[in-house]
């Protein structure tokens, strides 16, 4: 499904990226500075990245703390693209009661931050010719994978909050991405075939020139996309219509 706008141009543009200071996020800001940006404001928790080029304004952002939310948003001014990166991974638990925490723990990171992020920064995007939000979801969001329960559900549940931006908000891109197993720390010590992140970096781009809701960057999500890809936006546009039938 495309959102129209395939021109989206980087050059001179704000750009906002939560957890820049390593991994995927690292490799956005890499990537992203190559279509000349006016400025990265690039989120970091407790330790700024390594970059110093004078583009990236590191920007301290503790996606789980709302008056860091607040004032970021405050000390930043007008923004174009906005790209929810930030996230953790905490495997199923088998105590139940710390299963449940983990649970609200990657709720609050993957829904519930991002949702308020994006609220908060509405007014530094409105400015914008072309307002961008990109949520950095998973292919995990399609199925679960067993050992990382709650993970896939705060996966599920961001990427049904990123087909549900698309209907509140239609002036603005709201992008889902669902990247596969990446090499980050996040998948230290993982069997799996691993994706490149700059290389997943490249391709989530491109998919923001060609105008993309959803964008499947490495080998393993395009696997995912040819099972649920076409599905899965033509039910986004047929549940549009449900309740006004
Ligand atoms: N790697 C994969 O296989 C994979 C696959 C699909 C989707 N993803 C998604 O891709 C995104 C990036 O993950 P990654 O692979 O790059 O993981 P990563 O290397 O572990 O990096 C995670 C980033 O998120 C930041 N972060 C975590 N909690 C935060 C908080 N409360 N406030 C601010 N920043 C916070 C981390 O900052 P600190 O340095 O302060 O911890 C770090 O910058 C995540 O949303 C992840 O779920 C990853």
């Amino acid at each position: 499904m495309s959102l129209g706008q395939p021109d989206f141009d980087l050059r001179d543009r704000s750009v906002m990226i939560t957890g820049a200071n390593r991994g995927l996020g690292a490799a956005l800001c890499k990537t992203i500075l190559q279509y000349s940006p006016k400025i990265i404001h690039a989120g970091y928790r407790s330790k700024a990245g390594a970059s110093e080029d004078p583009r990236i304004r590191w920007c301290r952002l503790d996606i789980l703390q709302s008056e860091s939310i607040t004032r970021a948003a405050a000390s930043i001014g007008p923004i174009d693209l906005l790209i929810n990166n930030a996230g953790v991974l905490s495997p199923t638990a088998a105590d139940p009661a710390q299963e449940t925490v983990n649970l609200r723990n990657m709720m609050d990171a993957h829904l519930f931050a991002p949702l308020k992020i994006i609220n908060a920064f509405l007014p530094a995007l409105k400015a914008s010719p072309q307002p961008t939000v990109v949520n950095v979801v998973s292919m995990a969001a399609f199925a679960n994978v067993p050992g990382a329960d709650a993970y896939c559900i705060s996966k599920t549940a961001l990427h049904a909050a990123t087909q549900g931006l698309r209907h509140k908000h239609p002036w603005m891109r709201c992008v889902g991405v669902y990247p596969g197993p990446t090499a980050t720390d996040m998948t230290a010590g993982s069997n799996a075939v691993l994706a490149d992140p700059m290389k997943s970096a490249a391709n989530i781009v491109t998919g923001i020139f060609e105008g993309r809701a959803s964008i499947f960057p490495d080998k393993a999500a395009l696997a995912v996309e040819s099972v649920v890809g076409d599905a899965v936006a033509t039910l986004e546009q047929q549940f549009a219509t449900l309740l006004s039938d």
